[in-house]
């Protein structure tokens, strides 16, 4: 990464996991071992809604911040089940996981609900991580740049050029989560310097200059230096590794590094 322009971020995305007593318990294991990336490298835990409260106090004065994993776009109403922006604000959340391809895959969202999601986290002050990445079909049909393309210029439509650098985009192609199988740090770097293009064409060179991307798929203790090395690879965005302390740490470590 341009380490002069941008911060690495690694962010664990913890999914449908972890009861209270188990977050404070991991949280409190990550602290001490991420304390020196305080300045360097932005940790960030995304948890589970109900981790919200009980992860803001356990990450109180340290540099570990905390996200939510989804948001909705409208501000309050009939809408069961949903969360609004204003209500992760209010318990002190900063960052939140937008159009993450679980959601897209198995809860229906569309690029246009992940617009309105992340125009909705910006409008309340949340830092949104965009998820994009094309399905293992696609890039066997050798379409990966044209689906992130309509993925980045959908999801970011009517996005701000100051709005947008606060968003954080994670490429995560959908072959590589909970796979086992990394895309190689070539295949990540290609695909973030093309969204870095297509981020340059839609506003301009200094605005994508800006941006954070990571990568997320099967990042890991063992292939995180290697991805983090390339120059548009900003990060991670970090499932089944980011519910080890240690193999999470291993993660930030090697961005500290850098
Ligand atoms: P894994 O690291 O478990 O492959 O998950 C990646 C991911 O989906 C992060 O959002």
């Amino acid at each position: 990464m341009k380490k002069d322009v941008r911060k690495a971020i690694i962010a664990g995305n913890w999914k449908m996991n972890k009861t209270r007593p188990e977050a404070k318990e991991l949280l409190e294991a990550i602290k001490p071992l991420v304390a020196n990336a305080n300045g360097k490298v932005e940790v960030i835990a995304c948890v589970p809604f109900t981790n919200l409260e009980t992860a803001v106090a356990a990450t109180e004065g340290s540099n570990v911040k905390v996200g939510a994993e989804n948001v909705h776009f409208e501000k309050s109403g009939a809408y069961t089940g949903e969360i609004s922006a204003d209500m992760l604000v209010e318990v002190g959340v900063e960052y939140v996981v937008i159009g993450h391809s679980e959601r897209r895959q198995y809860f229906g969202e569309t690029d246009e609900t992940v617009n309105k999601r992340t125009k909705a986290a910006l409008a309340a002050g949340l830092k949104p991580i965009v998820c994009v990445g094309e399905l293992l079909w696609e890039r066997e049909c050798s379409i990966t740049e044209e689906v992130i393309a309509r993925q980045i210029k959908l999801d970011l439509f009517d996005v701000a050029a100051e709005d947008v650098k606060k968003t954080v985009i994670a490429y995560e192609p959908v072959w590589a989560i909970g796979t086992g199988k990394t895309a190689t740090a070539d295949q990540a770097e290609e695909v973030c310097a093309f969204i870095r293009n297509t981020l340059a064409k839609l506003y301009d060179e200094q605005t994508a200059q800006a941006v954070t991307i990571q990568y997320g798929g099967s990042m890991n203790a063992t292939n995180c230096a290697e991805l983090l090395s390339k120059e548009n690879v900003d990060g991670g965005l970090i499932g089944g590794a980011s519910l080890k302390a240690n193999d999470f740490n291993t993660i930030v470590q090697a961005a500290v590094n850098l």
